[in-house]
Formats: C-alpha cells, sequence, structure tokens
C-alpha cells in the first residue's frame, strides 16, 4: 500500500500506535496516510469486502480525508469527508465477480497534514478453495523496454496513460496532460492531438482511459505490447501497439482505432506515435530535396512553436522531405557521442511529423497526414496506423546506423545477407532509343567486363502509341513489336546464353493519355472532375483504390514478370498526386484516397513478392521518391536520386546511411559530372553497385578502370554490404568524405577516401577495428600512375591504425582512394 507519508503499518497506525479510532482501539488493520492507494487482484473469486474507516486518534483530532473503494474501474464506495476524532465507519461490499479492487484514501483536497487513515478490522472473504488475493503494483506501469533503451507509461489516478519516461530519464511522478501517452482532443486537452474523432452523434470529444496491456514473445527476437485504452463514454477502443527488438534497440510503434457505435466515426487526425521529450538540448536533424536533389540534411534545434515536416502528394512520401529523422538529446548530433533517437515512418503516402513544443515540452507526433485525409471508419473496421521505427544509441549517430542497418538486413528488406550482383543498365546510354540489336550489343562487352545483370530501362512497350519518347505508349505493357519483333523471351535468352541475368523497367501504376489504355479507360485515372487534367511528365496516376484497376496492374506485372528469364525489376512512379479525385471513391469518400490507395499498393507489392520470390525488385520513384521502410519491405534495393554525378553521390550516400544500408542505395557509374572513371567507379562500389555506360564507347583506359573496379567489388562486395558502416569524415564540413565497413567478424575493413575539395594530406583514422589483431594495407583498384600508398603491403595493429590513421594518396577535388585492410 502506497502511503502519501511514511510507509503503511499492518496492525498500527501510521505513527506506530495501536489502531485507534474515536476512542475505539483495533487489533488488526492497516493504517496509512493520504494520499494513499493500493491495488489487490481477486480474480472474481471475492465474496465480500469488509472494514471500519476512519482517521486515527494518532492525529489528535486533526485530519481530514476520503476513503474510496474501487471494483474494475467503478467506484464502489466512498466515505465522503471524515474528520479527525469520527467514529470508525463500518462498510460492508460485496465483490462477486471483481477482478481488481482498489483501495484510496484522498487528503479530500485540502492537503495531507495529519490525514491518518485507518483501514480497521479490513478482511477479504474469497470463496471456498480460492487462492489468496495477490497486491499489484500501486499503480500500473508499462514498460516498452529493448536493451539499452525504456518508455515508461504509468496510469494515473485519472486512469488515462501518461509517458513517465523516456530513454535513460529518471521517471517522472507528476502526471500532468501534456504528458498523457496518446492525447485525444475535445475533452481538457489542448494541445496537438494524438487523435481527433467525431462521433456518431456529432460529439466531438473523445477520453481515452486504460483498460489493460499485453505483452507476446514473438519467435525470440521481438516482443509486442498492447496497450488498450477506451473511451468511457463510447465504444471506442484504441490500442498502442509497441515491437520491441531488444537487441537493434529499434522499436516499430503504430496504433489500432475500433468502434462499436451505430454509424461510421470520423478520424480527423490518427498518429502512430506520440511521444514526449524533454526540450532541453533537444535537436532535430531532417532531411529535404528535390527531384535530382534528395536527402539534404538540415540540424536546428527545436523552439517554442510547432515544427512540422510533412508532404502531401499522396503516392510516394518523399521528394521535397523524408519521412525520417532523427533527435538528438544532447545538442547537435555528433557520430560517437550522445543519446539518439532515430525516427523513420514506414508510409509511401502523404506524412505528417509535427514537433509541438508548448514550452515545457516536444511531443513529436507522426503518422498519416491529416490533410484532407478525414476517414470514415465503420463498426467493428480495425484502423491501423502506419508504423512508426524508432532507432536508440547512447552512442551518436554511428551506433544508430549501425543497429538499424543490422536490423533492416534482418527484417527491413529483402534478401539482406546476400551480397548484390554487378548491375548494368542502359538508361544512361541509350535513353528511349534503342532495339533488339542495339540492346544485345551491349551484352557481351558487359559480360566481357564482369557484369552480371542486365536492366532494360524504359522505352521497350507500346505499339499504336509507341514509347520512343516519355509522351506516349504508358499502359500499353506489350512489347514493341518494331523494335522486338519477337517479344522479349529472344532477349532474356541472348543474355542468358552470355551468362547475364535479365531485368526489367516498368512503371505499372501509371498511364500516358496518349495510350490506347486511356482511350479504353479514361475514367481510370485519378483527377478531378470540371478541372483540366494536370500532367506531370506527361503522365497520370491510375485509380488504384478502383477493383478494376487493381486487376489490370496485377496482370501487367504478372505478364512481364512470368516472361523466362527475367530475374529482376525496376518499379518506377514518375509523378505524385495533384488531383486527388477518384471515380471510384463516393462523393462522400475522396478523402480516403490518400491512405486506400497506398494500402491498395502496398497489397500489390506484397502480392507480387509472393508470386516472384526470386525476382529481386528495386524501388524506384523519379529518383529517390518512394524511399521508405513499408515500401522496401517488398524490395532489395532502392534508386536515390537521378542525379548519378559521383560529387553529389557520395554526400547524398553519406546522408541516406544514416537511415539505410548503402547494400539497399543503387549507385550507377555515369558521365554525368565528367569525373574521372576511378572516382565515379570508387563511389559507386561503395554502395549497391551498377553501370549505366555504353561500354564499346568507352576509351581503352576507362574500360580497363571498369574491369578492375567489377573484380574489387565481388572482392569487397560481403564486407561493404555484410559488415558495419564506420562514418568517420563528413563532406558536409570536412574536404573529404571517408568512411568505413568492418567485416562482422572484425578480419577485414574497406575504407573509402573521397576528396571533395583540394586538400592536404592527413591521415584519416579507421574505427571498429579489433584492436589486438594485425591488418595489412592494400589500396584496391589502384589508380594508374599514381604513387602507392606509404603504408602499402604494411601490417599494423588495429588500435595502432586507429590511432595514427593510415595516409591515403588522393588530394585533389574529385579522387578517390579505397584502401583494404586485410590479415
Ligand atoms: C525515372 C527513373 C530513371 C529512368 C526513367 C525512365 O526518371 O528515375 O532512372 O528509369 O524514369 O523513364
Amino acid at each position: 500500500m502506497a502511503s502519501g507519508w511514511g510507509t503503511a503499518q499492518r496492525n498500527l497506525s501510521i505513527s506506530g500506535t495501536p489502531l485507534t479510532i474515536g476512542g475505539q482501539k483495533f487489533a488488526r488493520g492497516v493504517g496509512t496516510h493520504a494520499n494513499s492507494r493500493m491495488r489487490l487482484a481477486l480474480y472474481g473469486k471475492a465474496k465480500r469486502f469488509l472494514t471500519k474507516v476512519g482517521v486515527d486518534d494518532s492525529a489528535g483530532g486533526k485530519g481530514s480525508v476520503e476513503f474510496i473503494i474501487t471494483a474494475d474501474t467503478k467506484v464502489l464506495w466512498r466515505s465522503g469527508l471524515i474528520t479527525g476524532g469520527t467514529p470508525a465507519i463500518p462498510v460492508t461490499l460485496k465483490l462477486d465477480g471483481v477482478r481488481e479492487l482498489i483501495l484510496e484514501v484522498t487528503d479530500h483536497g485540502d492537503g495531507s497534514g495529519y490525514d491518518h487513515a485507518d483501514w480497521a478490522d479490513a478482511a477479504i472473504e474469497m470463496i471456498d478453495s480460492a487462492a489468496k488475493p495477490v497486491a499489484l503494483p500501486t499503480y500500473d506501469t508499462v514498460v516498452i523496454k529493448t536493451d539499452h533503451f525504456s518508455v515508461q507509461f504509468r496510469v494515473g489516478d485519472d486512469r488515462r496513460l501518461y509517458q513517465q519516461s523516456i530513454g535513460l530519464e529518471n521517471a517522472d511522478d507528476t502526471l500532468t496532460r501534456t504528458e498523457e501517452a496518446y492525447p485525444p482532443s475535445g475533452n481538457g486537452y489542448i494541445w496537438e492531438p494524438a487523435l481527433q474523432v467525431i462521433h456518431t452523434d456529432g460529439n466531438t470529444s473523445t477520453d481515452l482511459l486504460f483498460n489493460r496491456v499485453t505483452q507476446t514473445n514473438e519467435a525470440g527476437h521481438s516482443e509486442l505490447t498492447k496497450i488498450q485504452l477506451h473511451d468511457p463514454a463510447y465504444p471506442l477502443e484504441v490500442v498502442l501497439c509497441f515491437r520491441t527488438y531488444p537487441a537493434f534497440d529499434l522499436i516499430e510503434q503504430w496504433t489500432e482505432i475500433r468502434h462499436r457505435e451505430s454509424n461510421p466515426i470520423q478520424l480527423i487526425r490518427m498518429a502512430s506515435s506520440s511521444l514526449v521529450f524533454n526540450p532541453t538540448n533537444l535537436n532535430l536533424m531532417h532531411f529535404f530535396g528535390d527531384w535530382a536533389a534528395e536527402m539534404n540534411p538540415v540540424t536546428e534545434p527545436l523552439t517554442p512553436g510547432i515544427k512540422i515536416l510533412d508532404s502531401k502528394i499522396g503516392v510516394r512520401a518523399h521528394q521535397y522531405s523524408n519521412p525520417s529523422f532523427i533527435l538528438s538529446l544532447d545538442g547537435r548530433p555528433a557520430e560517437n557521442a550522445g543519446r539518439i533517437l532515430a525516427g523513420s515512418l514506414a508510409w509511401s503516402g502523404s506524412f505528417q511529423c509535427a514537433f509541438d513544443y508548448n514550452g515545457g515540452q516536444v511531443r513529436a507526433l507522426t503518422g498519416l497526414n491529416p490533410f484532407a485525409s478525414i476517414y470514415h471508419l465503420a463498426k467493428g473496421e480495425i484502423f491501423t496506423t502506419p508504423a512508426m521505427i524508432w532507432v536508440w544509441s547512447g552512442h551518436g549517430l554511428g551506433e544508430m546506423s549501425r543497429k538499424f542497418h543490422s536490423w533492416a538486413r534482418d527484417f527491413g528488406f529483402r534478401d539482406g545477407h546476400q551480397p548484390r550482383e554487378v548491375l548494368l543498365n542502359n538508361w544512361e546510354a541509350t535513353g528511349f532509343d534503342f532495339d533488339f540489336n542495339r540492346i544485345v550489343a551491349l551484352f557481351d562487352p558487359a559480360k566481357e567486363i564482369g557484369a552480371e545483370l542486365f536492366l532494360l530501362d524504359d522505352g521497350w512497350f507500346g505499339n499504336k502509341f509507341p514509347r520512343i519518347d516519355d509522351r506516349a505508349g504508358l499502359g500499353d505493357w506489350a512489347p514493341n513489336r518494331l523494335r522486338f519483333p519477337n517479344g522479349l523471351a529472344p532477349l532474356t535468352a541472348a543474355a542468358e546464353k552470355r551468362g547475364l541475368h535479365f531485368g526489367i523497367w516498368m512503371e505499372p501504376e501509371m498511364v500516358n493519355p496518349k495510350s490506347e489504355l486511356f482511350e479504353r479507360h479514361p475514367n481510370w485515372v485519378i483527377a478531378q472532375p470540371k478541372r483540366e487534367l494536370d500532367l506531370q511528365r506527361n503522365q497520370l496516376v491510375l485509380d488504384l483504390t478502383r477493383p478494376d484497376v487493381q486487376k489490370f496492374e496485377q496482370k501487367v506485372i504478372w505478364g512481364i514478370l512470368n516472361v523466362p528469364g527475367i530475374t529482376y525489376a525496376k518499379w518506377d512512379c514518375n509523378r505524385f498526386l495533384t488531383q486527388p479525385g477518384s471515380s471510384w471513391l463516393s462523393a462522400d469518400r475522396q478523402s480516403h484516397l490518400w491512405i486506400e490507395y497506398v494500402r491498395a499498393l502496398y497489397k500489390l507489392m506484397a502480392q507480387t513478392m509472393e508470386a516472384f520470390p526470386k525476382t529481386e525488385l528495386m524501388l524506384c520513384s523519379g529518383g529517390g521518391g518512394r524511399v521508405d521502410y513499408a515500401a522496401l519491405k517488398y524490395f532489395h534495393e532502392f534508386w536515390p536520386s537521378d542525379t548519378t554525378d559521383p560529387m553529389i553521390r557520395a554526400t547524398m550516400q553519406w546522408d541516406y546511411s544514416y537511415f539505410f544500408p548503402l547494400m539497399t542505395v543503387a549507385s550507377h557509374v555515369t558521365h554525368s559530372g565528367n569525373r574521372s572513371m576511378h572516382f565515379t567507379c570508387s563511389v559507386a562500389m561503395s554502395a549497391r553497385f551498377g553501370m549505366d555506360l555504353d561500354l564499346a564507347k568507352l576509351s581503352a583506359a576507362d574500360k580497363v578502370v571498369c574491369a578492375r573496379t567489377i573484380a574489387t567489388y565481388k572482392h569487397i562486395r560481403s564486407v561493404t554490404q555484410l559488415g558495419d558502416l564506420y562514418r568517420l569524415e563528413n563532406p558536409h564540413a570536412n574536404p573529404r568524405c571517408c568512411m568505413s565497413f568492418v567485416s562482422k567478424d572484425q578480419a577485414r575493413s574497406i575504407l573509402f577516401v573521397f576528396q571533395m575539395r583540394d586538400a592536404e594530406l592527413k591521415p584519416v583514422r579507421p574505427e571498429g577495428l579489433d584492436p589486438k589483431k594485425s591488418y595489412v594495407i592494400r589500396e584496391l583498384n589502384p589508380l594508374t600512375g599514381r604513387h602507392l600508398l606509404s603504408q602499402e603491403g604494411k601490417s599494423f595493429r588495429g588500435d595502432e591504425l586507429m590511432q595514427n590513421g593510415i595516409i591515403p594518396n588522393c588530394l585533389k577535388a574529385a579522387e578517390a582512394c579505397v584502401i583494404e585492410l586485410g590479415q
């Protein structure tokens, strides 16, 4: 029994004297002090509760209290005001079926001085053979815990759920509405709410009280906690869900909403997560961008007011702002020190991450964008929000990324333990201008140089409206008869004959108005009646909420991926929503489009993955428009940007690597930026390597560099793709970009140095090595004519290397050096 002063006493008053109320002595009972509380589990097996209550005479006639007895959230009895000297009041209550009993003493609102309170002769009568009642923790606490991180919630006296602590902060006992775990609007909560509902009767208020919590172990690697809340006045249930992966310090959090009101309720806001942070030293790092300029970091301290990161473009989350961010709890985030919580919303549509700093706390509200997205939830239907992924690090950004990457290899994308093949793409080489012979001509030099997979890009389909540029043909997925008279099969066979795997480009969600598909089904597109069609890249989005469109797109994908010999596909999406009108959804359900489109998309992606489990998939959206962990689950990699200039890519890869392992980041060698072949190849092979070149047109010298790069990539990919990443020198703050990968057994490390500006030579210090192991230094794919590393061929202990560093041999802008530290 918790006591507001001192410790509750068995068979004595709070001050250690015999229990005495109004002059009457009692041999048995509990002496306590307001405010006091006890919870007991009765399992529905109790008959009666009997006691005599009053203020103990040890208070000298002073004191004023109220006794309250609650059974299963219902108040069974309250004493009203009792003052010192009043004779004991006998209480007998029936407890049939009661599971939880709460005994409370309050100070009756006038302060707790002298509030010595006795539960004299207190007894619970159980039915015969029932187990004894068991005392529960005074308040329900729910702890969401990983190896080095926890979020603690507590049920308040008002039965609302409050966040008590996050990270390693001390638990906070003053529970105010600003710390409510999932605050609903309209009944006292005045800040940005997590939940906003219009009930069937028009009532705009919701209250959420704690019901119960369940925790289930999932196959040993994760634990699922579900905290059930309910509205006492409406049959509305909200379940806060947390899946913890303890070893990765990673939590997936989402919310489930369900009701039994007579008609649909309207969900206006429904956050996935709503954690509260102490604003002292809190910094937010987020990433903005544009087409061909994705993922630019900004770091700023949060200030009072609401900071919103969002997108309102529907069919993809990213382009201008990525749904991933970093909260640093100790000022500006650093690579190797400070407490970090990274967040990444698993949603490929309009999103909102709002940081509401109300002066006292910062609440991070993340989830679907409430913008124009009212959702009418039918009785009994469960609304599941997207998952928010949180990753904790007590030692800066580096540790955070390594945990994120290790988790992602197991759970975040496909075949994460399988190093990726060398890919040759024709897009930058041919654009739309090719036919059977032109493509086959690319195969021999590709094979010769060591490529393993060929990817045929946009331009292979369309007959009445041939896809010879981006103005026509999208939607008509039959191979173009002039370019491929016998379809695609001879092409994949020609690739197979040369030992090359074959991949293909598709954009199943889109249509050009100049297409047979549009001629047949003009009403299949997302558009606003009475408005002129708003084209982007001359195309429109098909309305995937329509069952006929779902069937069509599935057929398109099946048709393409079933061509014998196709082992890889690039799934593109080159525009977003600007006129959110659906011909399928009814007039009063138009606001569902944002959500239903993305749900239907995931269904299609999941079906594709199931039907073609061996086909590798690249996620692409006009560059890096769809980079999030919801879509990535069905894919192997993503195309991060249509910018392939390695000077820009090196930095962009650095920034994507905060959240995504570089084996998911496609990086192709092109002529963009006119950099040296050695530099271009070096940057590309640090990520998921590919080439987008006409190899026949390369100079002999460049061809040699490419061939050597491919051999090197094959030699290092098990380390760069399956090992741990250490970001060493940040290109935003230094003249060079340095990072290294260390194999999980620490036997090998690959160090990349990309020179961003001319600078003096200085050592780069590797990290993550075994201090006691020896490593031999060897430059990989050295640049012809450049002097060797001064440490070439020599052996050093890990601790020496980490302290003194390695001196690379590049010092001019756009030069690179790749070094192996091996046995
Ligand atoms: C998008 C992609 C490119 C290429 C073209 C083809 O822009 O990002 O890589 O596939 O489409 O039209």
